[in-house]
């Protein structure tokens, strides 16, 4: 399975950001052996951490089918693309990419063989029936919320029917969707994405995730712990609860009282085996007493938060529909890290907003100097089809928009490095999770995110060790066993 990216970032707007453990198709078992004449699947994923978790379950539920899922798309009877329509670069790039499955496909079809192609993701649900319009390449649309009918939509395309499935299925995907089983979660590694929450209610005024993922759905309890289980039992040490606004989830606890996420992580970090928890993304208006308390008392939820607060200026905030001001925010962070102060901040910054003079620029500058951030993401503003915000008569020059990102980004760039080097020196602990670029490293993770780079055996994948930072790289520490 290939991952372009993650966290519903784009590669090029976002240079100087690694992305938070996507890779999680590296393989430390070996997987199922293939039948010799089983059909293959490409999944190729664009976009944030949720459609990686996706791209894992559709996988699952096609390898119950008998397709197999293979890293060579020349390889592959099924090519799927799970895409992102977050920003228009992120959506058009499927476009191009269909444009040289194209000639593949054809080249197959000169050898007398078939090829069939897919789109799921947010591009699939927001464009529908128009994808096939625009690339008759494609044999199957299919939206978020109805992966489970999948295998179905395949035997009907293979029927040769073009086949689109964007309606909000009534029942619940993830009831349908098989659960993650022990070898298809030892094949991938050490740390695991779990899905807890998903869509979103709060309509900020330049998003489409709204559109395209429906309104919001938290995941019952029993379910997340039984999935947490298998994925520990399958040797994951470390969970990261995922949801569009993941700190809005909410349900009923094992003892009967309605459960927010600080209580679902207080319980999640009862299971033995399981060493570390993490969530993302967090809505600051969704961050209650409660989770905050959690990182004050959870040894295993590791000091990393993923805060977008995408402005500075009150004025911007409130154009965007974010329902929060500068000031709140601040006040908020300055209560997190009371509870937790060793933790990481992350966050996500939009530059351009129609109607963003250069005072209300400034001002996201000024909170950026003043939360000091050790991670983040920052865009350009994209209009998107169907938003309040692409419907605005004040849109910013293009240029402008470059200037201001550029701006921002050196800025977070120094607190990013100023954060890596402030750990040089340190002793800290990484859990290991898959080999280095060279013969006898591995790269592991620090408590804040940071890929580790030590000489360690691979026997030593998924031990937590005792590292000395001995020095920081671009986007990583590297370091020496204790
Ligand atoms: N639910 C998360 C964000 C999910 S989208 C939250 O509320 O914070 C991930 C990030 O993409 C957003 O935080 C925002 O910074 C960026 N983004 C979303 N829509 C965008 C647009 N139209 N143009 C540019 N960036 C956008
Ligand atoms: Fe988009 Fe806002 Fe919802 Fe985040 S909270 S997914 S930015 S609408
Ligand atoms: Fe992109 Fe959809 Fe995620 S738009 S960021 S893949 S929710």
């Amino acid at each position: 399975m290939r991952v372009e990216s993650g966290n519903g970032t784009e590669v090029e707007d976002n240079v100087m950001h690694e992305m938070p453990s996507v890779e999680a198709a590296d393989v430390t078992v070996a997987p199922p052996r293939p039948a010799a004449n089983a059909r293959k699947v490409f999944v190729k994923t664009y976009g944030c951490q949720m459609n990686v978790y996706d791209s894992e379950r559709m996988a699952d539920a096609l390898s119950a089918e008998g397709y197999l899922p293979t890293d060579n798309p020349d390889d592959a009877d099924l090519l799927l693309l799970n895409t992102c329509h977050i920003r228009e670069k992120a959506a058009e790039k499927v476009y191009s990419e269909l444009g040289r499955i194209r000639l593949l496909k054809e080249a197959r079809a000169a050898e007398g063989r078939t090829l069939m192609v897919g789109v799921a993701g947010c591009v699939a649900q927001a464009e529908g029936r128009e994808i096939i319009r625009r690339a008759p390449v494609v044999d199957l649309v299919i939206g978020p919320q109805t992966y489970h009918r999948l295998p179905q939509a395949i035997a009907r395309a293979r029927d040769g029917e073009k086949v689109v499935e964007t309606e909000y299925a009534v029942e619940d995907k993830f009831d349908h969707l098989p659960a993650p089983d022990r070898r298809t979660v030892a094949s991938r590694g050490v740390t695991a994405f779990l899905t807890v929450q998903e869509g979103c209610d709060k309509f900020c005024t330049f998003c489409v995730v709204p559109y395209t993922r429906g309104s919001e759905v938290s995941r019952p309890v029993a379910h997340i712990v039984d999935e947490a289980r298998r994925l520990v039992a399958g040797g994951v040490r470390e969970i990261t609860l995922l949801g569009q606004n993941v700190n809005a989830w909410h349900g009923v606890g094992a003892d009967g009282r309605e459960w927010g996420l600080g209580a679902l992580l207080r319980h999640l970090a009862e299971l033995d085996g399981l060493k570390r928890l993490r969530y993302t993304t967090s809505h600051p208006r969704d961050m209650d007493d409660a989770l905050i308390a959690a990182h004050r008392d959870l040894e295993k939820l590791m000091p990393y938060l993923h805060l977008p607060v995408q402005s500075g200026s009150d004025s911007v905030l409130k154009a965007m529909n974010r329902r929060h001001t500068a000031a709140d925010y601040l006040r908020l962070i300055e209560r997190i890290r009371q509870a937790r102060p060793d933790i990481a901040l992350s966050g996500d910054f939009i530059v351009g907003f129609p109607g963003e003079t250069e005072d209300d620029f400034e001002a996201t500058l000024r909170l950026v100097e003043e939360v000091r951030y050790a991670q983040a993401y920052s865009f350009k503003y994209s209009p998107r089809p169907g938003t309040p915000g692409a419907d605005r008569p004040d849109h910013i020059a293009e240029d402008v928009k470059s200037q201001r990102l550029e701006r921002l980004q050196a800025l977070l760039r120094r607190q990013q490095q100023q954060f890596a080097e402030h750990c040089v020196g340190r002793t800290i602990d990484v859990l290991l999770e898959k080999p280095g670029r060279r013969a006898g490293q591995l790269v592991g993770r620090s408590p804040w995110l940071q890929p580790v780079i030590i000489d360690a055996k691979s026997s030593q994948i998924g031990d937590i060790v005792r590292v000395r930072i001995s020095g920081t790289g671009t986007n990583s520490l590297f370091g020496e066993q204790f």
